[in-house]
């Protein structure tokens, strides 16, 4: 049973009702702390010092240097190496557009990417919404891309969407029992896109099933795009051996590839998003790819946002447990000894910087520990004002439903569960309005 006392919602009401009590035993055995009162001290490792010790004291400086320094960290101790970059075979075919789709309201396109020259070799399926009109009048549009968790056509229940034939992962909200999966999740994530809203404020959204990259199971790091670099069964893999959040990333920065030809959309302009485990691949994806023009992440807890030092919430030591395939095998060093880790959370955060982050948390989602999501993102600060830019502008984690748009950074907690809900849309599109406005300073 996964170690998780957050009732979100990939469980079913049947297996939470009988599971709560003793997955709270269980945690409380593991020792997850989930009282405030016993976070113990921690120091977080400095971002304005070099490796050899001298001080980072300008923008040049960390673009230079230390940025190299901190990407090396994460590849090697945390997520793992990127093995490569687009292929070079890599190609793409429009397979369809509808230029009157979600009731004229939009122009829906679907994009088939081959990762090789093979048509059965790993690849993966682009969805893109965007507003209407010719190419030329407004186009191109600034867009939005986020990896979803049950096949494109799970986020609109517009059955023009092609459902997906890969392989997903149990659900019995959804009456998924690990099978390849055609109509059943249509529309069953709409909530979280929110598509026609998005539209409407003049952007494209876009995305790709993450089960396209990477099923997310141990087995799925030798299938898909594993299987192109040749990675290695999940415990045989090398110590700095990538895992399921580096495919996903990788995956993000292959759907830009395409985005960044596409002449209706920005490709200067893109956001890259997620949500949980794919916020923290989404941050990933954002850290290296500097060609991401911001950055969202939304309640992507350990290993994402939060700080792992504070001991609050999920543990580096409960994630390498529950999920032994999303980090590098060396990851697993830092369980019970975070403290030692050559780097926190933090740091990955400041390597998005100057491009616009925007970290959201949800009230109940104690699991992820919202307020050390909040601290991450306000120790990073320190690398966003070698830029210039001011950060949060607050000093104190912010109310529920007090959403804090500063410059450069952007944070607010909602009240609610571990979730994607309109409320959060709404506080990213008025940071994109300002962040991917043409004209409109960053
Ligand atoms: C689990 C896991 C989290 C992750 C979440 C999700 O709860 O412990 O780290 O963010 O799943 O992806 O929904």
């Amino acid at each position: 049973m996964k170690l998780d006392p957050r009732a979100h919602s990939l469980c079913t009401a049947l297996v939470i009702a009988l599971a709560v009590p003793s997955l709270q035993a269980a945690a409380a055995s593991r020792d997850v702390n989930l009282d405030e009162s016993k976070v113990g001290a921690y120091e977080l490792p400095p971002l304005l010092k070099l490796d050899d010790g001298q001080p980072v004291r300008d923008a040049a400086a960390w673009q230079g240097k230390r940025r190299a320094e901190l990407l090396e960290v994460f590849s090697r101790e945390v997520y793992g190496r990127t093995p490569g970059g687009r292929p070079a075979e890599m190609h793409w075919a429009v397979t369809a557009v509808d230029r009157a789709a979600l009731g004229g309201k939009a122009v829906r396109k679907e994009i088939t990417i081959w990762f090789t020259a093979k048509k059965d070799g790993p690849k993966m399926h682009l969805l893109i919404y965007q507003p209407p009109g010719a190419a030329g009048a407004h186009a191109p549009w600034p867009a939005f891309l986020g990896l979803n968790y049950f096949g494109n056509s799970s986020v609109n229940a517009d059955p023009g969407i092609t459902p997906s034939q890969a392989w997903m992962r149990a659900n019995a909200d959804f009456k998924i029992v690990n099978q390849r999966v055609t109509e059943g999740t249509r529309g069953v994530h709409a909530g979280r896109w929110d598509v026609e809203n998005v539209v409407a404020r003049g952007y494209a959204t876009a995305t790709v099933y993450y089960g396209d990259l990477c099923e997310d199971r141990g087995d799925g790091l030798t299938t898909d795009v594993g299987s192109l670099f040749g990675t290695h069964p999940v415990e045989e893999r090398g110590p700095a051996e990538w895992g399921a959040i580096g495919i996903w990333a990788w995956g993000l920065s292959r759907a830009l590839d395409y985005l960044q030809t596409d002449p209706e959309i920005d490709g200067q302009r893109v956001a890259v998003h997620g949500h949980s485990r794919l916020g923290k691949a989404a941050l990933w994806a954002g850290a290296q790819d500097e060609r991401f023009a911001f950055v969202i992440s939304n309640d992507s807890g350990c290993g994402g946002a939060a700080l792992s030092r504070r001991d609050f919430g999920e543990t580096v030591a409960i994630i390498n447990t529950s999920f032994p395939y999303w980090f590098a095998r060396n990851f697993r060093a830092y369980n019970k000894r975070e403290a030692s880790l050559p780097v926190d959370q933090h740091s990955l955060l400041a390597l998005i910087a100057p491009r616009p982050l925007h970290v959201a948390s949800a009230e109940d989602d104690t699991w992820a520990d919202p307020r050390g999501e909040f601290l991450a993102l306000k120790a990073a600060e320190d690398v966003y004002a070698l830029f210039g830019k001011r950060g949060l502008g607050v000093t104190d984690w912010p109310a529920v439903n007090t959403p804090v748009l500063g410059d450069g950074l952007a944070y607010h907690v909602r009240t609610g569960k571990h979730d994607i809900t309109s409320y959060d849309w709404a506080q990213y599109l008025d940071h994109a309005d300002r962040a991917l406005r043409r004209g409109v300073a960053k």
